[in-house]
């Protein structure tokens, strides 16, 4: 459902042009959980912004549903590393501003966040402020108000980078629970090889600069994966071969 045909892009930086990325190609099918690893600076934010719509290809084509992506909509939804969410607002607002500014009547809107609060194990939160959550908690506030604009595919920039390692693997749990009971398609960008791993029916690994793809991996590790998954031996295999892929990304 998701094209990247033969993309690059180039930031013009002064008055030299900076080749940031590609070309790239790759497929990704409805449904997929798709992990992209690759050394910093190779182009994995730059390449999530133009599946969101926010940035558009120097050259070649991306597109959803054979459609061209040239500007952000709601079935795209986008989470960032930091949450982002308005400080003067309760949780429970937050959540449901992004769902109002649709047309969606204040009441109503309000129904789908306190629903949308619920899934993430924040129901009791709703009228706190974001500054009265720990970060894993604001984390799970900003990815509910995505998931609460019911977007077909979910774009997430290393989401948990910012958590504590027993966080994050708690939220990787959640997020594979939420996506299998719900078909979204997932690209989910991290530096951790674990995780990459334990999310993705394939691992994507950029390297080099222009990033490239260097090779896609599929992960045959049965689902539902749970903490037990991390310890098969398979992921050990997995780990080396990954390892090696991103230092030569890196290298290169
Ligand atoms: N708006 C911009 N203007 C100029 N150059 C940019 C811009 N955005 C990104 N770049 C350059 O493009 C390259 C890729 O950047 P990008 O942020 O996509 O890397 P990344 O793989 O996400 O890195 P990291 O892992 O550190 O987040 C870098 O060389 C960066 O400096
Ligand atoms: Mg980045």
């Amino acid at each position: 459902m998701i094209r990247i045909e033969s993309v690059t892009k180039k930031f013009r930086r002064g008055d030299h042009v900076v080749h940031a990325l590609g070309p790239v190609d790759l497929q990704i099918d409805k449904g997929e959980f798709i992990t992209i690893l690759g050394p910093s600076g190779c182009g994995k934010t730059t390449l999530l912004h133009m599946l969101g719509g926010f940035e558009t290809a120097s050259s070649g084509r991306v597109l959803l549903d054979g459609e061209p992506i040239s500007r952000p909509s709601r079935k795209l939804g986008m989470v960032f590393q930091e949450a982002t969410l308005f400080p003067w607002k309760t949780v429970l607002q937050n959540i449901a501003w992004p769902i109002e500014q649709t047309g969606v009547p204040r009441a109503q809107a309000l129904d789908r966040a306190t629903a949308y609060l619920d899934k993430v194990g924040l129901h009791k939160f709703g009228r706190a402020y974001p500054n009265e959550l720990s970060g894993g908690m604001r984390q799970r506030a900003a990815l509910a108000r995505t998931l609460a604009m019911e977007p077909e595919v979910l774009l997430m920039d290393e989401p948990f980078g910012a958590l504590d390692a027993q966080t994050r693997e708690e939220m990787q749990e959640e997020l594979t629970r939420m996506w299998q009971a719900s078909g979204l398609t997932v690209v989910f960008i991290t530096h951790d090889i674990t995780e990459s791993i334990f999310l993705g029916d394939r691992v994507v690994v950029l390297g080099g600069k222009p990033g490239q793809v260097m090779e896609t991996c599929r992960i045959d590790l049965p689902r539902p994966r749970s903490a037990a998954t991390k310890s098969d031996p398979r992921v050990l295999e997995y780990r080396a071969h990954l390892w090696d892929l991103v230092r030569r990304g890196a290298a290169a």
